[in-house]
C-alpha cells in the first residue's frame, strides 16, 4: 500500500519534470530532459547533459567521460568540466587564472597576481619591482634592468639604466652614459658633471 502510493507519486513528479506523457504504447525517449507531445508521441525537445539532440533522439557527446558536459554535437563541447577549455575540452586552463575555470571558447580568464596574456600563461618578468604586471607584461624595473618588461640587463658597468645604452646609475668613482670616465671622489659622482655627491 505504502509503496504503490510512492510509485505513483514517483511518477506523477517524473511526469511533472519530464512532461513525458506515459500512456499506453508510449514511452520516454532516452537521456530526455524535456518533451513535447506530437501526434500523441513524446517527442524530445532537449536532452540531459553529456548528451544532444539529433534526430530527435538523445545522443552520447563524443567527449563523454572526458571533460565535456554539454556538446551541440558529437564533436562539438560548448561546456566543460572546470579547469578545461576548446570545443573538446582538451585544453587546461591555465596555472595563471585566477580561477580554476576558464572561457571555453579561448581559454581567457581573469589572472591571478604575476601573470598576464591571453590565458595567463606568461609569468610577470623576475626583474619587475613587484610580482605584478599589467596586461602586456610592462611594470617597473629592480635596479639593473630596463624595458617595458623588464628583460633587459643593463650592461656590466652600469648599476641601473633606461635602456642598453644609457646608465642612470654608475659604480662610485665612475661617471657618463657608459660610465666611461673616471671621478675622483670618496662616494659616488655626478653622473653627467663627475661632481662629488657629498
Ligand atoms: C557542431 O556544432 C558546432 C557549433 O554549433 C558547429 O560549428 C559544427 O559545424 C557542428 N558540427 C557538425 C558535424 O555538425
Ligand atoms: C575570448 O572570448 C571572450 C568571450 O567571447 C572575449 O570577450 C575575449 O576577448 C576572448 N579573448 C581572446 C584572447 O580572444
Amino acid at each position: 500500500m505504502v509503496n504503490d502510493a510512492y510509485a505513483r507519486i514517483t511518477i506523477v513528479v517524473y511526469m511533472l519534470i519530464n512532461m513525458c506523457t506515459l500512456a499506453i504504447g508510449q514511452s520516454c525517449p532516452a537521456y530526455c530532459s524535456s518533451f513535447e507531445q506530437t501526434f500523441g508521441q513524446n517527442k524530445c525537445t532537449s536532452c540531459e547533459t553529456e548528451y544532444f539532440l539529433s534526430n530527435d533522439e538523445c545522443k552520447s557527446c563524443t567527449y563523454i567521460g572526458t571533460n565535456c558536459i554539454i556538446c551541440s554535437n558529437g564533436t562539438y563541447c560548448s561546456k566543460c568540466l572546470p579547469g578545461f577549455w576548446d570545443t573538446n575540452c582538451g585544453a587546461i586552463c591555465s596555472d595563471g587564472c585566477d580561477t580554476n575555470s576558464c572561457n571555453v571558447l579561448n581559454g581567457s580568464c581573469a589572472c591571478k597576481q604575476g601573470f598576464y596574456g591571453s590565458t595567463c600563461q606568461v609569468p610577470c618578468s623576475q626583474n619587475c619591482l613587484t610580482d605584478t604586471c599589467g596586461p602586456n607584461g610592462e611594470c617597473g624595473c629592480k635596479a639593473g634592468y630596463y624595458g617595458s618588461s623588464c628583460y633587459g640587463n643593463c650592461f656590466e658597468t652600469c648599476e641601473d639604466c633606461t635602456d642598453a645604452t644609457t646608465c642612470s646609475l654608475c659604480p662610485p668613482g665612475k661617471y657618463g652614459t657608459l660610465c666611461g670616465d673616471s671621478c675622483q671622489c670618496s662616494s659616488r659622482c655626478d653622473i653627467v658633471t663627475g661632481a662629488c655627491m657629498n
